[in-house]
């Protein structure tokens, strides 16, 4: 019964699928969790509050001006008691409106302003007509709140309550159930002691003030490992190359371009650190000497750039480790798992995960990542292709595991 004792959260908004969300509470109470409601306006025009008051046993929040009955006095911080109530809050349905408030951290009404203020997972069941799930801007604020680290269930596809087929309906209540339970599993508060660096993102090395030498990178892996170790309790610092991503909730960002920045950075942001991850794809090499102006092109004129290497951050952390659990990560084309264990020696790491563009070509810009982690006696462990944010989780695991043992 992994979600007894748990304090979940149900946020309902309008929608004809709130009526389902009535068989979701009652499944969650009977799990053993406590459940609390919370709707707006519109949700209380397709369901009563009476319905979710009975099946969660508990009063029905949704005024956020609404005074303590028992005393008389207004609740000022109604909603910081049930932001920090929650272990969990699960919108379902979620709207294309609070979607859209949430995403640009509007907050005019009890469920939003809660929402605001929960530091815990937020899982997100957008259900709406398929036109307006499918409209770029609840794509794009979908994107957003992914990014950030709410957890969206995408939606299921069939007939919709306007007569439209499509995606848009509210998964069945075992699929949320299976959803939520993975989630609460995954947000366990073990990591409360980690301090954790995480790098992510490649590195721009200036040619010229406007080109510039890079890697493929799009740092989603290191955001995800910010984005899960936050969820579990730790206290995160991400060191971000060049990326468009949003900063992970709970997460400190510092910004750096170049891989000069990105080592300056990291030395100074690691003496806090018990745990360090390099996720970012460094640039090997810089040209010697940028050059102070754009170059020109000139008719049949090649420029020849020098280059050097950059410094090795990782190397250098692992000449000066202090009892730290370093991290590295090893992006192969050939011969993935002999390479990588030349680096976990070369690099004094405790960890590699070996990326292999053999067995996964599109892993670059991709939401998922099948990795090997190769541990210091040489021990592979290969994991099959799973969300980032898995593989996230499984590699804090081992984290775990290693500095249990310090
Ligand atoms: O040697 P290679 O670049 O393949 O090693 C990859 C690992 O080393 C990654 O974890 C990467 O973040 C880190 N690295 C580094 N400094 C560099 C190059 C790579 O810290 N200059």
């Amino acid at each position: 019964m992994p979600l007894r004792g748990t304090h979940i959260l149900v946020g309902v908004t309008g929608g004809i699928a709130a009526y389902k969300v009535g068989y979701f509470v009652r499944e969650l109470v009977r799990a053993g969790a406590q459940v609390r409601v919370v709707m707006t306006e519109a949700a209380a025009r397709f369901v009563t509050p009476l319905t979710f008051s009975s099946l969660s046993k508990h009063p029905v929040a949704m005024d956020l001006w609404a005074s303590d009955q028992a005393s008389g006095a207004r609740l000022t911080a109604r909603h910081i008691d049930l932001a920090t109530w929650a272990d969990l809050l699960v919108i379902a349905p979620a709207s294309a409106n609070t979607i859209a408030k949430i995403a640009h951290g509007r907050s005019d009404n009890l469920l939003t302003v809660v929402t605001l203020a929960c530091p815990r997972p937020v899982i997100l069941a957008p259900a709406m007509d398929a036109d307006m799930y499918l409209n770029s801007a609840t794509q794009r604020n979908l994107a957003l709140l992914q990014e950030r680290g709410y957890h969206i269930m995408p939606p299921a596809t069939g007939d919709l309550a306007s007569g439209l087929k499509g995606p848009g309906r509210l998964p069945e209540v075992e699929q949320l159930m299976a959803f939520v339970e993975r989630i609460i599993a995954g947000a366990q508060q073990d990591l409360k002691r980690l301090r954790l660096l995480v790098t992510a993102g490649p590195t721009y090395e200036a040619i010229d003030p406007v080109r510039f030498i890079g890697n493929r990178s799009s740092g989603k892996m290191g955001f995800a490992i910010a984005n899960a170790a936050a969820q579990r309790g730790a206290t995160v610092t991400l060191v971000a190359g060049p990326t468009h991503l949003e900063t992970p909730r709970n997460v400190r960002r510092i910004d750096v371009e170049s891989t000069e920045e990105m080592k300056r950075a990291v030395l100074k942001e690691a003496r806090r650190a018990t745990a360090v991850i390099m996720a970012a794809a460094v640039a090997d090499y810089r040209p010697v000497r940028p050059a102070p102006q754009k170059i020109k092109k000139r008719k049949g004129e090649v420029p020849a750039l020098t280059l050097r290497q950059t410094p090795d951050i990782l190397a250098t952390l692992g000449k000066q480790k202090r009892g730290k659990v370093l991290v590295g990560f090893a992006l192969e084309t050939e011969n993935g798992r002999a390479h990588a264990r030349e680096k976990l020696v070369e690099k004094n790491l405790d960890l590699i995960v070996l990326n292999s563009l053999a067995t996964h070509p599109g892993v670059f810009g991709s939401d998922t990542n099948r990795v090997t982690f190769i541990g210091r006696r040489g021990n592979a462990e290969e994991l099959p292709e799973l969300p980032k944010f898995d593989v996230a989780n499984r590699l804090l695991d081992r984290v775990h595991t290693l500095l249990k043992r310090r």
